[in-house]
């Protein structure tokens, strides 16, 4: 794959017009947890699906007609965007909508938006990624991209926690990844229902399991505000430098593209200058509410 590509911040396929959506088909629905589906998206534009190019990460708009629009991470292959995956959890009017569809509908994209992992800063590096809940959903573009560059990264490590066995996403997959040695996956529950013989506890407890050498160790964490707030502080405790700690924060979004000022955050844009943050960018607005 050509890193280059997927390091630089891949212009909107929408260019000038970064407003309008450009429509997409639903090719596949799956269906990860109760609430939670992830969407097969393709391009009805065959030279946009061409040149379309996302950084693992990055978020497009995902518009319904006629109900509105909801930042979603694109959470497939950036090493292969003929079809978009885009998980989706629902929570509201835009979800709910999205939730009604099935193939072949159609849906508008804006996108992408957003600053995505540090891949580079990754290079040479142990590599522990942080997931609670959907918050798998924007790392799973860094596991295929790790999978596809395993060469240039040390040791890989994806810590990943949910409320119960059933609420997790990609469950096939992770222990695929596991399976196939390249990245040493742990999996843990809040509560073990079930046949679940795992871990239980908080996802942050699995940092038992594990050695984190804080010389070489960056830190990726994706999940709800108390996960990334939490995470973040064992590994400066395990002396991981905050500029080593990147978390990837949600706002409400609007244009996604830096406009309009509502995803604000401190001084910066959400939408823009994130959603992925090194935690020392972050740390003296991390956990308030409006600021
Ligand atoms: C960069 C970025 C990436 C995102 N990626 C994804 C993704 O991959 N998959 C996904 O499902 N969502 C993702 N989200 C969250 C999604 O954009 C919001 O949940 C969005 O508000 C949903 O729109 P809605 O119209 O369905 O809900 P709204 O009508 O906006 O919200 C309805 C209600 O749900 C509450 N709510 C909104 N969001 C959340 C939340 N995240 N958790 C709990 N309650 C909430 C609101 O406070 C409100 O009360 C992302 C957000 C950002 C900023
Ligand atoms: S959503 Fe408009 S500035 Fe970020």
């Amino acid at each position: 794959m050509d890193q280059s590509v997927a390091e630089r911040r891949p212009e909107p396929i929408c260019g000038m017009n970064t407003w309008m959506p450009v429509p997409a088909r639903i090719l596949d629905v799956r269906e990860e947890n109760f609430n939670t589906r992830t969407y097969t998206l393709q391009f009805v534009d065959e030279e946009i699906r061409r040149m379309y190019r996302f950084t693992p990460g990055q978020f497009n708009m995902v518009y319904v007609p006629g109900v509105g629009e909801a930042a979603i991470s694109i959470s497939s292959d950036p090493g292969s965007t003929e079809t978009l995956d885009h998980t989706i959890r629902l929570v509201g009017s835009v979800t709910r909508a999205i939730q009604r569809l099935d193939t072949p509908a159609l849906v508008g994209l804006r996108g992408p938006f957003g600053r995505g992992w540090p891949l580079s800063a990754m290079e040479g590096k142990d590599v522990v990624i942080v997931a609670g809940g959907i918050g798998l959903a924007p790392l799973r573009p860094v596991v295929y991209w790790l999978l596809h560059n395993r060469d240039l990264y040390r040791r890989v490590v994806l810590l990943y926690g949910c409320r119960t066995p059933e609420d997790r996403v990609f469950a096939e997959e992770l222990e695929a990844w596991d399976a196939r040695g390249k990245i040493h996956v742990l999996v843990t529950v809040d509560n073990a229902t079930g046949s679940w013989t795992g871990p239980v506890g908080v996802v942050t407890s699995l940092l038992r399991r594990i050695k984190v050498n804080a010389e070489r160790t960056i830190v990726l964490v994706c999940g709800p505000k108390v996960l990334n707030h939490v995470a973040a502080w064992n590994f400066l405790q395990l002396h991981v430098p905050p500029d080593r700690v990147y978390v990837s924060l949600e706002r409400n979004m609007n244009c996604g593209f830096g406009r309009c000022g509502h995803c604000q955050y401190g001084g910066k844009f959400m939408c823009r200058d994130g959603p992925v943050f090194r935690f020392s960018e972050v740390a003296d607005v991390f956990g308030k509410e409006e600021v």
